[in-house]
């Protein structure tokens, strides 16, 4: 092709929204990210003229006919809505009230099977192959997650199904490319189907990936790197498992070594080079071991990560070349004494958490993984369990970087075909991350999981599992109390899901199995409220309100911090989500289970957990002090704090000191004198103080960005939270306005929340009209990178008050 008319093709299939693969020469693997434009429309699940046919036409009758529907090659989809992915269709629809539990625990999204209007989703995306070069290597299709029930078409080819909407699939499409025309990839989504109790979204909401690479190659996922350390932490044995696959259709012989690298970048070991010949079609697994003086470890403080290189090579010529990251870490469980990381006895401050946050529902830029887990960190947390399914990969990431444990889950426990595919992906995919420390095989399966099904199936899943990954142990999410029948029987670690009442008889009947709270504590509070308010459904935000089941925070951690044998907890949850608003239900449309809101925003049990799980010096106090029309009345005052002494103050006067018991909080009656309320603390002989004002008239709004610099490269994110402050620059705490937003540059806010669980307000607003009322003082938005050099201006308005602004600097 001649170079002008290749620009001027290239310039076209720009113009178009069709991406051009450019492979390099001499890169033995390649991958690339297919999340930029795609075509989205909604289509029916019932009627099949509004599902272009769907239900109609010949799909499955010869491969690639599928005459008259949206999977064509040549269909016009220009009027189909263009996104880019991560993307969550139920995140912009409305909230709607249906009296129908799962739609309630779903987060009243019109979404699922009384919605077929709004449950299938078509997906269609063009990219051009021309620019790469050499057309025999591999051509692999990655999705890391589409909710749910996919089916993907490329070139009009079926590629396959896929159920699950929580683990990763890939299709081998190198049989259906074209070099010389655009290719398209179709995928119609059936999300009338819910899996979880809880929100899930809809859509490809996490990335996907085009990947090239030799007929002669590394298996998906075929490298697993783990460490065993020697007493002293001195020298950890590496087995480095490889797997390799021949897709030539002659023998291929190759060498086939590993390198490791430290997180400096230097090479600190590497195997010996091992020749094996390969039959067309054949696949081999090596094992081989080597020693590293001297480890740095991953720790939570420290989280040490080390690369491993392993390369397929024939001669002098790199065939393959696969990057996996992993870590050396000691760790194991004492059943007086509970979990040992490097040798250090670590009790689990733990949560739960759902995917989904305030603005994107489950579609998050992978910039909100490590912003989630820095909030956990800051609060004192040590593990996160993502409930109940397995997380995005970039979840992972995030606990890789900044130390953070996982309980890794899959979704559900059975040991049926559909679903130990699923454990098997899921193990496979997770098991080089340091952070994962413990599956969990299931969770509240209460048909069965205290009888004799239950117990093979969990025998299954863990026979299945020493296969996979022989260095970690499994546990399950046990609703009972001491009962020891059925998975319990047989699970090596007791997880206990609330039932906190039985851990000590249980304790007796299994005095040789470690026992954690794979769900506890779950106060039920609303951020920045006082008063228990029944018509919009909110609740106190102190730590006194809990469902049956469950226990206030100070319950389950003072009786998990008196017993040593007991491992620790996962809080129910680290963060409100869409969906389950126990105790109550419509307008509610989120929990309130969250330590922290939707948004990430603190309510004040958080600075509970801070106190106890961390040794900064907390001192908070609850709740704030405008209380305009209640002088004289008696408001309870909560402080939380990790100090021996507080001493409270209202107006310079002291309302008494206070010795503070470990693991509690305090309380004042206060009669209400505007002002100002503050707390002396006194800890190792140390003082520090906290006081709050009662706040004028709202005077400006002001913007906190979590960040000032954005990468231009169309995926970054920062999370910018608002509040109005009086002329002072005090923040009103109750300040309920709403705030409009405009954006000058190349950047776009893809979401706004607040953390009001009765807020009907869209999270997904038209370009030009981006706005959210504050809750309780506060709102957020979420404002994705472009792609260009630039300086972002954000401005926040609202009326009679002077608007807030800040600058972004976007850089590539
Ligand atoms: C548990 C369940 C969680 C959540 C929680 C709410 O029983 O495992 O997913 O539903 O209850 O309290």
């Amino acid at each position: 092709m001649n170079t002008i008319f290749k620009y001027f093709l290239y310039g076209f299939l720009v113009i178009l929204g069709v991406q051009s693969v450019k492979a390099q020469q001499n890169i033995p693997r390649q991958r690339f990210s297919l999340d930029e434009n795609w075509k989205f429309h909604l289509g029916h699940a019932t009627n099949p003229k509004k599902d272009f046919n769907y239900g109609t036409a010949r799909l499955f009758a010869k491969t690639a006919e599928n005459y008259g529907t949206a999977l064509r090659p040549d269909f016009d989809d220009s009027a189909w809505e263009n996104i880019n992915l991560p993307h969550d269709w139920v995140a912009g629809l409305p909230f709607q009230y249906t009296p129908n539990g799962d739609v309630m625990s779903h987060g009243y999204k019109p979404v699922g099977g009384l919605y077929p209007e709004n449950s299938i989703g078509w997906y269609r995306k063009s990219f051009d192959m021309s620019g790469v070069k050499d057309t025999t290597s591999r051509v692999v299709l990655t999705f890391d997650g589409v909710f749910r029930n996919s089916e993907v078409w490329v070139n009009n080819f079926y590629c396959g199904s896929h159920f699950s909407g929580y683990t990763g699939f890939s299709y081998d499409i190198t049989d259906f490319i074209r070099y010389d025309r655009e290719n398209i990839i179709v995928v119609r989504i059936d999300a009338t189907k819910y899996e979880g109790w809880f929100y899930e979204g809809a859509g490809i909401y996490r990335h996907v990936w085009l990947n090239l690479f030799d007929n002669l190659h590394f298996s998906e996922n075929g490298i697993f790197v783990y460490a065993n350390l020697n007493s002293d932490f001195s020298e950890a044995l590496l087995t480095i498992q490889t797997e390799t696959e021949n897709q030539y259709d002659i023998p291929k012989e190759c060498s086939i070594i590993t390198r490791i690298y430290n997180q400096q970048g230097k090479q600190v070991a590497q195997t010996e080079e091992e020749s094996i010949s390969l039959e067309s079609g054949e696949k081999a697994t090596l094992k081989k071991q080597l020693t590293i003086d001297k480890p740095q470890l991953w720790d939570l403080d420290t989280p040490h990560l080390y690369k491993a290189v392993s390369i397929i090579q024939s001669g002098n010529k790199i065939i393959d070349r696969v990057e996996t990251r992993f870590g050396i870490r000691d760790l194991y469980v004492d059943v007086d004494k509970g979990l040992f990381l490097n040798g250090k006895n670590i009790k689990i401050k733990g949560v739960c958490c759902h995917q989904d946050h305030a603005g994107v529902g489950s579609a998050l830029p992978d910039y909100l993984q490590y912003y989630r887990i820095g909030l956990l960190k800051e609060m004192g947390v040590n593990a996160y369990r993502p409930a109940h399914n397995p997380p995005t990969p970039e979840l992972l990431d995030a606990c890789d970087s900044l130390g953070m444990l996982v309980l890794d889950e899959t979704r559900l426990m059975n040991s049926g075909k559909e679903y130990m595919a699923q454990f098997e992906t899921f193990v496979l995919r997770d098991r080089n991350h340091p952070s994962v420390y413990m599956w969990s095989i299931g969770n509240e399966e209460e048909v069965y999981q205290s009888i004799i099904e239950g117990k093979r199936i969990a025998l299954s899943m863990m026979r299945k599992l020493k296969q996979l990954d022989p260095t970690r142990v499994a546990t399950y999410g046990a609703n009972v109390g001491n009962v020891i029948t059925g998975v319990n029987e047989v699970i090596p670690i007791r997880g206990f899901n609330y039932n906190l009442y039985g851990v000590d008889d249980y304790r007796l009947s299994r005095p040789d199995q470690p026992i954690f709270g794979s769900e506890v504590g779950s106060t039920v509070t609303t951020r920045g409220i006082y008063t228990k308010d029944t018509v919009n459904y909110y609740l106190t935000d102190f730590d006194e309100n809990y469902p049956p089941w469950a226990s206030t925070a100070e319950q389950w951690w003072t009786m998990a911090a008196d017993r040593d044998w007991f491992m620790g907890g996962f809080v129910w949850t680290g963060f409100d989500y869409r969906g389950e608003p126990t105790p109550f239900q419509w307008p509610n449309i989120n929990s309130h289970f969250g330590i922290m809101d939707m948004c990430g925003f603190p309510k004040n049990i958080y600075y509970y957990y801070q106190s106890w799980w961390t040794d900064k010096d907390v001192l908070h106090i609850a709740p704030h002090w405008n209380w305009k029309g209640r002088e004289g009345e008696k408001i309870k005052v909560w402080v939380n704090s990790n100090a021996e002494t507080v001493e409270l103050f209202l107006n310079g006067k002291s309302l008494g000191k206070k010795e503070m018991p470990r693991n509690r909080h305090l309380e004042w009656d206060v009669r209400y004198k505007p002002g100002k309320l503050k707390a002396i603390a006194v800890k190792k002989g140390r003082k520090f103080e906290k006081t709050v004002e009662t706040t004028a008239e709202p005077y400006q709004v002001v913007l906190t960005p979590s960040k000032t610099t954005l990468l231009a490269d169309g995926k970054d994110a920062v999370v910018v939270n608002v509040a109005v402050v009086d002329k002072k620059g005090y923040e009103i705490p109750d300040a309920n306005e709403l705030i409009r937003f405009s954006v000058a540059g190349d950047a776009k806010i893809i979401g706004v929340g607040n953390g009001d669980p009765s807020s009907h307000e869209p999270d997904k607003c038209a370009d030009s009209a981006w706005q959210r009322s504050l809750f309780n003082g506060k709102c957020q938005l979420i404002l994705l990178a472009g792609t260009t050099d630039n300086q972002i201006i954000l401005k926040a308005s609202s009326d009679n008050i002077y608007q807030g602004e800040i600058i972004i600097t976007q850089k590539k």
